[in-house]
């Protein structure tokens, strides 16, 4: 594959909002329960990940194009937790770019930007998305709750974590 770059999203335009949506609806196809309920929901979740963590907003692009992106907040207050963590609000890669280890790169992204502010990690995937939970799991991240269909995994970062 070409060659993969991770970026900070610079600017959130109306064609930008586009693509994000396009690639969050065809990213989560058969998995309706978990993402892509609609696209209006879509916008508006991705207008308000935007508002709420531009720092940690990374995409990675494929010869310009842009294949997924990732959504890390390092100041996110968790209830579960009583305190502020980081946070991953948004983890998606297009169809036809998954499984060709462009989530590897994201993720590592992910790891490196919030262990200097964090010293844990907080997300929430949906119960069947077994696929996406070994992902975490490979990242050392750990079940450690469930609300409804969605699952909570955290993972302890910071200057003693060593890493996959
Ligand atoms: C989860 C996701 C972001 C991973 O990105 P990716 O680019 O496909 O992943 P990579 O190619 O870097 O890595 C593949 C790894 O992910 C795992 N994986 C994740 N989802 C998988 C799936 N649906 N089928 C098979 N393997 C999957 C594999 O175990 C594989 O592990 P390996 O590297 O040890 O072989 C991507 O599959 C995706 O967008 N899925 C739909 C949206 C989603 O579930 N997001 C997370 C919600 S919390």
């Amino acid at each position: 594959m070409t060659e993969v770059k991770v970026e900070r999203l610079k600017e959130f335009n109306q064609e930008i909002l586009e693509q994000l949506v396009g690639i969050y609806m065809r990213g989560y196809e058969g998995m309706r329960e978990y993402g892509g309920e609609g696209e209006s929901y879509a916008k508006r979740y991705l207008r308000w990940c935007w508002g709420k963590a531009k720092d940690g907003f990374f995409v990675a692009k494929v010869g310009g194009e842009i294949a997924g992106f990732i959504v890390c907040d390092k100041d996110w207050y968790s209830k579960y937790e009583g305190r502020t963590v980081g946070a991953v609000h948004e983890f998606v890669i297009d169809k036809k770019f998954q499984g060709h280890g462009i989530g590897h790169k994201l993720m590592e992204t992910c790891l490196e930007y919030l262990s200097r502010f964090n010293d844990r990690i907080e997300l929430w995937v949906g119960e069947k998305n077994e696929g996406a939970i070994r992902f975490y799991e490979s990242y050392g991240f750990r079940r450690v709750g469930q609300s409804g269909i969605w699952v909570r995994m955290i993972k302890d970062v910071g200057k003693s974590d060593k890493g996959p």
